[in-house]
């Protein structure tokens, strides 16, 4: 790629975007990055702030639903590659509100697909999906990139929606396009809605753990420095056409996840062990609660090479340090101030 290369990134703002954005301004000065994000409750340009002076970054303010405003991004910038993370991601909310979900996941792909293949450049179009597409697995076996697709909740059944459109429009257009399909994410800048942010939050005030049903739900962990290395290579080597599923290895019950980063906490608080696991409530189960997830990753492994860098131990324990040195950004977060740095950094430039 030459010296002018310039990457879309699509939902940089948020948790796993701020990490692709952060890794590709550093591995890559001679692309332009441009971040393109609406800045839903979910996006928080604080999380870029170290680099977002950095002369090959560009932020955009836009919704993928604006079909018309993407055409024109489109034709301003005529981008080589688009790497699409935008998306509503919380799987509660999309029992509370759907069509948020079918309108950003699904028609802001599609508006973004219609854009990508106009014109004579060949650019690929990396969709980032999500092992929940799926659906459930037994007490055994893993999902495999043949696995068939079998959604459960309206998150879910978005995002696989989303995923054959990406695939429509390789087998109808020929555009270039990859797909991976990640479990479970956890580091630092996750939304603290999600269960461990949620949790280590709680945890610091000394509020109440929500466990859904019997806490026996079982998820597969990877740390998100490690998906966006995967993200890298799959951008720049996987086969057009092609999905990668990208996982850890590492599954855990949810009630044992939490019990082991209550223990976490308490070493790091200097709390007596055990302080923390009186905070676990058991709550009403999420509807359609999926039982378990866990990815077979031997084709990313094995045809571009990935691995983890470090184990759940190790990527935990860094989580928990980040939040401990980070209150601040979790207390911007939980009172709604973060909502401001756009205003104070992009609106007077
Ligand atoms: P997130 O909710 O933290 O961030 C989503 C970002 O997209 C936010 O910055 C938000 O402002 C932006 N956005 C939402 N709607 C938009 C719109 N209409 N136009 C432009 N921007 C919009 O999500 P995340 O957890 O970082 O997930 C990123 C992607 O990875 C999603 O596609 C998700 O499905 C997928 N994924 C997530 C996980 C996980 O564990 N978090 C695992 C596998 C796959
Ligand atoms: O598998 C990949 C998916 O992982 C991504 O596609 C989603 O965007 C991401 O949000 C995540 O979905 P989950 O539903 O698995 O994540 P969440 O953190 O919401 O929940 C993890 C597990 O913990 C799940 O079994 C529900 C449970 N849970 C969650 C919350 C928020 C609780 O028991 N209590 C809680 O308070």
């Amino acid at each position: 790629m030459g010296s002018t290369t310039k990457i879309l990134i699509t939902g940089g703002a948020g948790f796993i975007g701020s990490h692709v954005v952060r890794r590709f301004i550093k591995n890559y000065p001679s692309y332009q990055i441009y971040n393109l994000d609406k800045l839903t409750y979910a996006g928080n340009l604080e999380n870029l702030r170290d680099i977002d002076k950095s002369p090959n970054y560009h932020f955009i303010k836009g919704d993928i639903v604006d079909s018309e405003f993407i055409q024109q991004l489109f034709s301003e910038h005529d981008f080589d590659g688009i790497i699409h993370l935008a998306a509503e991601s919380h799987v509660d909310r999309s029992i509370a509100n759907p069509i948020e979900f079918v309108m950003t996941n699904v028609v802001g792909t599609v508006n973004l697909l219609n854009a990508a293949r106009k014109g004579d450049k060949k650019r690929r179009f990396y969709h980032i999906s999500t092992d929940e597409v799926y659906g459930s697995l037994g007490t055994s076996g893993l999902f495999s990139e043949q696995t068939k697709y079998d959604p459960h909740s309206p998150y879910s059944a978005s995002k696989a929606s989303s995923d054959h459109f990406v695939r429509a429009y390789y087998d109808t257009y020929g555009l270039d396009i990859v797909i991976s399909n990640c479990s479970n994410n956890y580091g630092p800048n996750h939304f603290p809605e999600k269960l461990i942010p949620l949790s280590i939050n709680n945890i610091r005030n000394n509020n109440a753990l929500p466990v859904y049903g019997k806490g026996e739900n079982v998820r597969d962990w990877l740390y998100v420095e490690d998906h966006a290395s995967a993200i890298d290579l799959i951008y720049h080597k996987g086969k057009s056409g092609e999905t990668y599923n990208v996982g850890g290895l590492n599954e855990w019950k949810n009630i044992d996840l939490i019990r082991f980063l209550c223990k976490t906490m308490d070493v790091k608080l200097g709390r007596e062990i055990g302080t923390s696991e009186r905070l676990i409530t058991f709550v009403k189960d999420r509807a359609g609660h999926d039982l378990r997830y866990a990815i077979d990753a031997s084709k990313l492994r094995n045809e571009l090479g990935w691995k983890p860098s470090v184990t759940f131990e190790e990527g935990l324990e860094k989580t928990v340090e980040w939040y401990l040195r980070n209150t601040a950004w979790l207390d911007r977060v939980t009172s709604g101030e973060y909502r401001n740095y756009y205003e104070q950094q992009y609106t007077h430039r």
